[in-house]
């Protein structure tokens, strides 16, 4: 049987959000979890064919002006409609690193994925506030319960 994919498109422009991203795919990759293969994209990298083999998708944003970032905007605004018809169902998991709020990248980001009728397999991940390490094991966690998710078949 072929492996099933999880698909990472994560917007890392700081050193902090690099470590949540790493942790992501640290947790995802987890050893004990099998025929997982994890593909981590950057949203400028990511285009319509990595989500139409995806079995899942983690999405990764920092907050920014009360938005998600733009480089995760230009993936949804390239995606839209060529996965529209096609990737209805699709389970995700969203995390969003926010200095102080966050409210509004994931009411966006839960606009466009409603629209794409994709599946929330989790409720978003906000690390808000001042910078904490905890932020990291929590995405290491989201990681390994996405990845945990398709091996058992769930999602
Ligand atoms: C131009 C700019 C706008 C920002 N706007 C917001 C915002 O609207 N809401 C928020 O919670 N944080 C905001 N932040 C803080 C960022 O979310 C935070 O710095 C970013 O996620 C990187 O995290 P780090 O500083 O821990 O590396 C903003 C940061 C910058 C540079």
């Amino acid at each position: 049987m072929s492996a099933k994919r999880l698909l990472v498109v994560a917007h890392a422009p700081s050193d902090n959000t690099r470590r949540m991203l790493d942790a992501v795919i640290e947790g995802a990759s987890a050893p004990d979890i099998e025929g997982i293969e994890v593909q981590a994209l950057s949203p400028f990298e990511a285009n319509p064919e990595h989500v139409l083999v995806a079995s899942a998708v983690v999405l990764g944003t920092p907050e920014n002006l009360g938005y998600m970032s733009g480089a995760l905007k230009d993936f949804f605004d390239r995606i839209y409609y060529p996965c529209l018809e096609r990737t209805q169902g699709l389970a995700y998991a969203l995390y969003v690193r926010a200095g102080h709020d966050g409210t509004g990248t994931r009411r966006a980001v839960e606009s466009i994925t409603t629209g794409l009728r994709w599946r929330p397999a989790q409720p978003p991940l906000i690390c808000r506030g001042p910078w904490q390490d905890a932020f990291v094991d929590q995405c290491r966690e989201l990681g390994t319960l996405m990845a945990a998710g398709l091996e058992a078949g769930v999602f």
